[in-house]
């Protein structure tokens, strides 16, 4: 690996192929609708591409329930459209990451149907975790832990033996212990690698081994709010202390894993990376994911769960990349996914949004921005019963789910479905969205995609955006965030609610994520919750 590695500040987008793009009429994207999106992404500026599981799978939990790793879902395509995508991702200049799962498979996985229909002790229910129950008849789960979507995290199989998922009862966990589960697994990334995939995304990267799996939780319910990635109410102190000691996440064993599978990436040419998608606490612990000899980039979930406010994000932006110092990793900057909430909802409206945007498209690191980001797409409500998320069926409703962050994107504002596709969308569309078309916001020179694209273009042309390093902070007013990067940048951040006048170095405006600032010898009058990119 070169230290001007491609992903080291690589701007990667998350395509959910499920609902990016339908080229075939039957509701649901596709890998040939990704195929024809390409020109677009290629003209918004992005690096890579990394696409949510499109394997073999029931879709009980949108592709992450994998029945077979190594084949395509024909309600995305065929292995020659995958093959096909990743050489027309090449063609245009982009990278292709793919997903992978190592925690679990889909209980349609040929193993697993192996395991149920085996008997107790058998090496085919060794790859799972399968134990008998506690109670007189073994009627109680072998411990009280609560499923990550709600209900008892074990499924009782007929002969009465119970099996782990940490997901839904469809995505039975892997028993890493067992070596067959790694070496299939190895199989799966010489597979993909071998058809030029450029990284992978790992799934759960820090769930895979677990510990104490026959001891109760002290509080389990509590533990499962505090994990959640969707801003819970719940206090930093409470969720320190239920994060710092997770049973069945980030164990010393998943580091293993993970060394093979970076002394596997490393026999192959090109740069090829891995991100780990892994929340964990106290923060520090990530960087524990990308030591030497280890994966390359893990998600920055600590930074994506704040809210608009300087102090805290300078703290947080300060602490990620101090955590990153000794590892030699660069950050990334993530500001939501196909999991939470969209950030113009999240962090309460589109124009912080954008401000947002500037801020981590300024940052030393990678970042990532998830398919319809770009446009400014808030969450979409959605009636009960279009709700498909096995998290909001797990909940009995009390959780809505991730839906509302998932619904199809709009193309185009004068074709039906926006141009997503001509079947109707697995999601309905909300009836405003041609105001987020493609087409009408290309066409607008002001729009969020407007925005996105010339950021995207100016982290390739100024020597000052992309890279590595820290940014040289300068003291400023409250709600202010302010700081420079060499050569010649000077980034200013306005998170409140007022114009506030800053002093300046800089002699120009390169970019701002709204109008309405003025600067003048040396004063940059900034206007609320706006960011400001200047030249010095
Ligand atoms: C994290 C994925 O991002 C999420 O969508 C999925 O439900 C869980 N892992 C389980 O695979």
């Amino acid at each position: 690996m070169s230290s001007s590695a491609w992903w080291r500040d690589a701007a990667i987008y998350q395509v959910y192929p499920r609902s990016f793009r339908d080229s075939n009429g039957d509701g649901e994207g596709d890998l040939q609708g990704v195929i024809a999106g390409l020109p677009y992404l290629a003209d918004l500026g992005i690096d890579a591409i990394w696409l949510s599981p499109f394997y073999k799978s029931p879709n009980k939990d949108g592709g992450y329930d994998v029945a077979d790793p190594r084949d395509v879902d024909p309600r995305f395509g065929t292995l020659a459209d995958a093959k096909e995508l990743i050489e027309a991702a090449h063609s245009h200049g982009i990278k292709f990451i793919a997903d992978i799962v190592p925690n679990h498979f889909s209980s349609d996985h040929i193993w697993f149907q192996e395991a149920l229909n085996s008997p107790k002790g058998s090496v085919a229910r060794s790859r799972f975790h399968f134990y008998d129950g506690r109670g007189e008849n073994g009627e109680i789960p072998p411990n009280n832990w609560i499923s990550i979507f709600r209900g008892p995290a074990w499924t009782r199989t007929p002969d009465g033996q119970w099996y782990l998922h940490l997901f839904d009862s469809s995505q039975p966990d892997l028993n890493w212990n067992n070596p067959d589960v790694a070496a299939d697994f190895e199989k799966t990334l010489r597979f993909w690698l071998d058809l030029g995939v450029d990284g992978f995304r790992i799934d759960v990267a820090h769930g895979a081994v677990k510990e104490n799996l026959l001891v109760d939780h002290r509080d389990p319910e509590r533990l499962i709010d505090a994990l959640r990635l969707d801003f819970l109410d719940i206090s930093e102190e409470e969720r320190a202390g239920l994060l710092s000691d997770v049973p069945f996440f980030d164990r010393e064993g998943v580091h293993e894993v993970y060394r093979k599978w970076r002394s596997i990436l490393n026999e192959y040419p090109g740069d090829r990376m891995t991100v780990a998608e892994a929340f964990v606490y106290p923060s520090s612990r990530a960087a524990r994911y990308v030591r030497e000899g280890e994966l390359h980039q893990v998600f920055n979930f600590n930074f994506m769960m704040l809210g608009w406010d300087a102090a805290t994000m300078r703290a947080s932006i300060e602490r990620t990349l101090a955590e990153l110092v000794d590892v030699k990793a660069p950050a990334t900057w993530v500001l939501n996914n196909h999991d939470t909430p969209r950030v113009v909802t999240r962090i309460g409206g589109a124009r912080k949004a954008r401000a947002l945007a500037m801020l981590i498209h300024a940052l030393p690191g990678g970042i990532y921005i998830y398919q319809g980001e770009e446009l400014g797409l808030p969450s979409a409500d959605l009636p009960d019963n279009a709700r498909q998320d096995p998290a909001f069926i797990r909940s009995g409703g009390t959780d809505k789910g991730r839906d509302e962050c998932r619904v199809p994107i709009p193309w185009d504002s004068k074709l039906p479905n926006y141009g997503y596709g001509t079947g109707t969308p697995w999601l309905p569309q909300p009836t405003d969205w041609a105001q987020y078309s493609m087409d009408v916001e290309a066409a607008d020179p002001d729009s969020s995609w407007s925005l996105y694209k010339k950021s995207l273009t100016l982290r390739h042309s100024h020597p000052a955006l992309g890279g590595e390093g820290v940014p040289t902070w300068i003291e400023a007013p409250a709600g202010i965030m302010h700081f420079t990067r060499e050569p010649g940048l000077e980034v200013v951040v306005n998170t409140t609610d007022n114009q506030i006048t800053v002093a300046v170095s800089g002699s120009s405006i390169l970019l701002e994520s709204a109008a309405g600032s003025s600067l003048q010898g040396g004063q940059l009058a900034i206007a609320a919750n706006t960011t400001t990119w200047l030249q010095r």
